[in-house]
């Protein structure tokens, strides 16, 4: 059975608290209740507001030879260098990036995305089922 880690950064556990026009009512067990209903993966669910936590935990799914990572690096998108080496560091582990928001249709410092280059895949726009989406086509690898 396949090994997928869901890593989320900084401010996305007040998902359903924080700015639910953007980000919906949805919190983040909301989201694990949603992906663990797929039997068929084994799931792991990680969240940290601090850059270097998530710079370990993605080195260590590369270490763990984990099948591949659904990534929400949340602000550090748009600012890590740091975290986008890491992702590049950790190839060909497949990394898909998503966002619950439309960043595209944002700030536009939200347009930049230091990861997108070295992931897999991009996916935003859709809410919680960017995650589901992601995970379906990191089944499929
Ligand atoms: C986000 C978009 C980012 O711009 C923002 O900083 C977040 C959440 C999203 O899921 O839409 O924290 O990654």
């Amino acid at each position: 059975m396949k090994e997928i880690w869901v890593i989320n950064g900084p401010n996305l556990n007040m998902l359903g608290i924080r700015e639910p026009l953007i980000y919906g009512h949805e919190t983040l067990k909301d989201l694990e209740d949603k992906l663990v209903k797929n039997k068929n993966v084994k799931l792991k669910f990680l969240q940290s507001n601090h850059e270097g936590t998530l710079i370990d935990w993605l080195q260590e799914a590369y270490i763990k030879k984990i099948d591949g990572i659904i990534f929400n690096p949340a602000a550090y998108t748009h600012t890590s260098i740091a975290i986008a080496d890491a992702v590049r560091a950790i190839s060909p582990l497949p990394v898909i990036e998503v966002h619950l928001s439309k960043i595209d249709e944002r700030e536009d410092y939200r347009k930049v995305s230091y990861v997108k280059e070295y992931c897999y895949k991009q996916i935003f726009g859709k809410g919680l089922a960017v995650y589901q989406e992601a995970l379906d086509l990191l089944l499929l690898l």
